[in-house]
């Protein structure tokens, strides 16, 4: 099968083109560099010692997507990375948020209709599921989202489910937990730019020295110690994941058009736990200062996964340890 990835050089982007030439697909890849660099294709080539077709398309051009689709033959299947992903921005910038994430998807969709492809992989978010009951499940209800960029995720997933009614889409939304970590080459990555606005790249970054110290988030929240419980992932086990649910469209082994399933590791860690893990494999002392709140953090949250472990047939390998290693690699070599 030849996969489209949108989004192909970006963080999860290019650990899934990875994966998928591992397991024998063929991939094409689109990207704008809005939020990556061309230099990740010649990485990609170290790692698989493949040329990944590639080419520059932003999504938000529909004569181009189109045309770029139309010209492209054999394509059976996407993934659809493309779209911004900072929080604080989506609440100054909301309008970018709605034109990139919930047009583009539009567009992808319209050009995918009139090239007759219907298989169709989404990134969505746990961020969907707001302050939720841990370990949470598929069912657990949608509240009203706390930013436009989790807007666009709850609105993408709508509007892919009402396209399911209406063409011959089938589609699977993966709703990621925190991913983490990074591709054991040190060749991939996440390259945040400016100042880090996710624990495990700010704790490298001040590992390393660009940042005089982190600020845990509070220590006075109703969890064992305090501070914030999430579910981190190691990006490569999010990666298997995006094949596994290819295989499953290929096998046409889903109970309706339109499925979803969340991608976690079933466990919560706190910061403080995050920052011990990170302590241990790195040998290195973290400077941190508890601080106060951040606005709109939830307490905890975690994913029950027994959906994903039965329907999709995966399971993460990578515990802390190895997500707090990697990244703590990844960060080492970017500095050389
Ligand atoms: P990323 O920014 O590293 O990758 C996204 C890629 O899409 C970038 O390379 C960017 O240049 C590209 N892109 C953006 N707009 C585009 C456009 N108009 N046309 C073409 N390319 C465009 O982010 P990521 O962490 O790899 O996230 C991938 C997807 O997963 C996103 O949809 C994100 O919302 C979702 N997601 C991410 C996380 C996370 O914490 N990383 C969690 C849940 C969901
Ligand atoms: C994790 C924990 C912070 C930085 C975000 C998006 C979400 C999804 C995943 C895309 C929290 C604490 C952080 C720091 C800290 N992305 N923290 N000091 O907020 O769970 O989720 O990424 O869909 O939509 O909101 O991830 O890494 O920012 O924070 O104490 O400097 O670390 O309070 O408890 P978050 P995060």
């Amino acid at each position: 099968m030849k996969i489209l990835v949108t989004g192909g050089t970006g963080y999860i982007g290019s650990h899934t083109v990875v994966e998928l030439l591992k397991a024998g697909y063929e991939v094409i890849a689109i990207d704008n560099f809005d939020n990556s660099y061309p230099t990740v294709l010649d990485s990609l080539k170290k790692i698989t010692g493949v040329d990944i077709p590639f080419a520059e398309v932003d999504i938000r051009d529909k004569k181009a997507l189109k045309a770029f689709i139309k010209a492209t033959p054999g394509i059976d299947a996407v993934i659809h990375f493309a779209a911004n992903k900072a929080v604080g921005e989506s609440v100054a910038n909301p309008l970018k948020y709605y034109e990139n994430n919930v047009g583009g998807t539009v567009n992808l969709l319209e050009a995918l209709q009139e090239n007759n492809i219907n298989q169709i992989v989404f990134s969505s978010s746990c961020t969907v599921y707001g302050e939720a009951n841990p370990p949470v499940d598929e069912n657990a209800p949608i509240p009203v989202a706390n930013s436009p960029y989790g807007n666009t995720k709850q609105i993408c997933e709508e509007v892919l489910r009402d396209q399911t009614q209406a063409s011959n889409l089938q589609v699977v939304a993966l709703r990621y937990f925190n991913p983490v970590g990074a591709h054991e080459s040190a060749l991939i990555g996440e390259l945040p730019i400016g100042i880090p606005n996710n624990l495990v790249p700010f704790i490298t970054q001040t590992a390393i020295g660009k940042r005089e110290f982190l600020t845990v988030f509070g220590d006075d929240y109703p969890t064992p110690d305090g501070t914030c419980i999430r579910d981190y992932i190691h990006v490569v086990d999010i990666a298997i994941a995006h094949v596994a649910a290819i295989k499953f469209l290929e096998d046409k082994k889903q109970a309706s058009a339109f499925s979803v399933f969340n991608l976690g590791t079933g466990k919560g860690n706190s910061v403080l736990e995050a920052i011990q893990s990170f302590e241990k494999v790195s040998g290195k002392k973290l400077n941190y200062k508890i601080g106060p709140r951040r606005a709109g953090d939830v307490v905890q949250v975690y994913a029950s996964c027994e959906k994903a472990w039965n329907e999709l047939g995966w399971k993460t390998e990578r515990d802390l340890e190895t997500c707090m290693k990697s990244a703590w690699d990844w960060e080492l070599a970017l500095a050389k």
